[in-house]
């Protein structure tokens, strides 16, 4: 069966990288029937159907899921929503919903929801009625370019959690921690599967491992730095995740007594500007080759640097190869990289 996933719209690769992860990561087999800007549509066996929630649980770049019934054009939308068996689909209220994906588009939504909303009325009656407010089925319609979908939502992903959980309203606050919806994202993209292990050597206020935590990761933590060792686990303990062990390390020395099946860090960037960053570049090339022991052989790694850090560079003297990279433009400045690699 084919699902529309609305993509957000801030990154360009990010959002569609994130899915591909998450489905992988949960074992949802799917088959790409087409990339949009701003949707994916996918193809996926009707039997995963009800597993689509532990993606709706797990992903921070998709706004809504919804299931396609009407795949169309706009000369044939409205011949095609005549057609469809409405009494099928509705048993009692629902409420049609149009969103245009390029704002140039000529049509007017509202109007367009009305027309729909009255073809279906007409075709089942008084039977059901029209609620706008929290109606049992929610028919989602996408208008791209030429194309329209169209469908019965099937999730609209919560982002409160986003919101509350932004670095400053953690009990434990240092400036230079990364959005939560982008450490989601990151974690996302090793496809670390619920008790599995994630290590983060920088781990600084715990950004990262908050994000990972809800998900069911098991935890690890370290951190050169006794004051953020402590603030992590104030800020763990705050979201009520426990199951964690957190402890000051210098990742080049660091040792685990069991290797862990995911890292995702955002190592420090500090350019003094004597030596542009130089120490950094040291820093990371150091971890990543402590991250070779440290992380299993089917591994992969998530790491944020800055443009001017040559990643690839780096990588090349270690065991480790990049395999998906995306780019963040953060203010003109500053670009962050983020990368994703495993053992090659
Ligand atoms: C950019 S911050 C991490 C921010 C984190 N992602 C967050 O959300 O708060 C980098 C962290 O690396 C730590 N650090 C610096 N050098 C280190 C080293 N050699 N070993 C381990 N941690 C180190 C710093 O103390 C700092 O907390």
């Amino acid at each position: 069966m084919e699902i529309a996933f609305i993509l957000s719209r801030e990154h360009q690769t990010l959002p569609k990288a994130e899915l591909k992860g998450v489905l992988e990561a949960e074992n949802i087999p799917f088959k790409i029937k087409n990339y949009f800007n701003g949707l994916s549509l996918l193809k996926i066996p009707e039997n995963c159907l009800n597993r689509l929630n532990s993606v709706e649980k797990r992903v921070s770049l998709t706004h809504e899921i919804f299931r396609v019934i009407i795949d169309t054009d706009t000369d044939n939308l409205i011949s095609s929503i005549e057609k469809y068996q409405w009494k099928d689909l509705i048993d009692s209220d629902y409420a049609v919903r149009v969103k245009k994906m390029e704002k140039s588009q000529d049509i007017n939504t509202l109007e367009l929801e009305r027309e729909i909303g009255g073809i279906i009325k007409d075709q089942i009656g008084d039977r059901v009625i029209v609620n706008l407010e929290n109606p049992s089925t929610f028919i989602r319609t996408v208008i791209l370019d030429e194309k329209v979908l169209m469908g019965p939502r099937l999730f609209k992903i919560p982002k409160k959690h986003f919101f509350d959980l932004k670095p400053h309203k953690r009990p434990f606050f240092y400036p230079g921690s990364m959005s939560p919806k982008l450490a989601r994202s990151m974690v996302n993209l090793t496809r670390i599967k619920r008790g599995e292990k994630l290590l983060d050597p920088f781990c600084g206020t715990g950004g990262i491992l908050i994000e990972a935590g809800i998900i069911g990761a098991r935890l690890v933590g370290t951190d050169i730095d006794p004051k953020m060792v402590s603030g992590t686990i104030e800020n763990l303990q705050h979201c009520n995740i426990n199951d964690y062990e957190v402890f000051r390390a210098d990742v080049r020395k660091l040792n685990l007594p069991h290797k862990v099946d995911a890292v995702v860090t955002d190592p420090p960037y500090g350019i003094s500007a004597s030596t542009r960053g130089e120490e950094s570049r040291e820093l990371c090339g150091e971890a990543l080759l402590s991250l070779e022991h440290l992380i299993k052989d089917s591994g992969r790694i998530c790491l944020a640097t800055p443009h001017y850090m040559d990643i690839q560079g780096l990588v090349e003297g270690t065991k480790f190869e990049i395999i998906e990279q995306h780019h963040i433009r953060m203010h003109k400045s500053l670009t962050r990289v983020i990368s994703v690699m495993k053992k090659s």
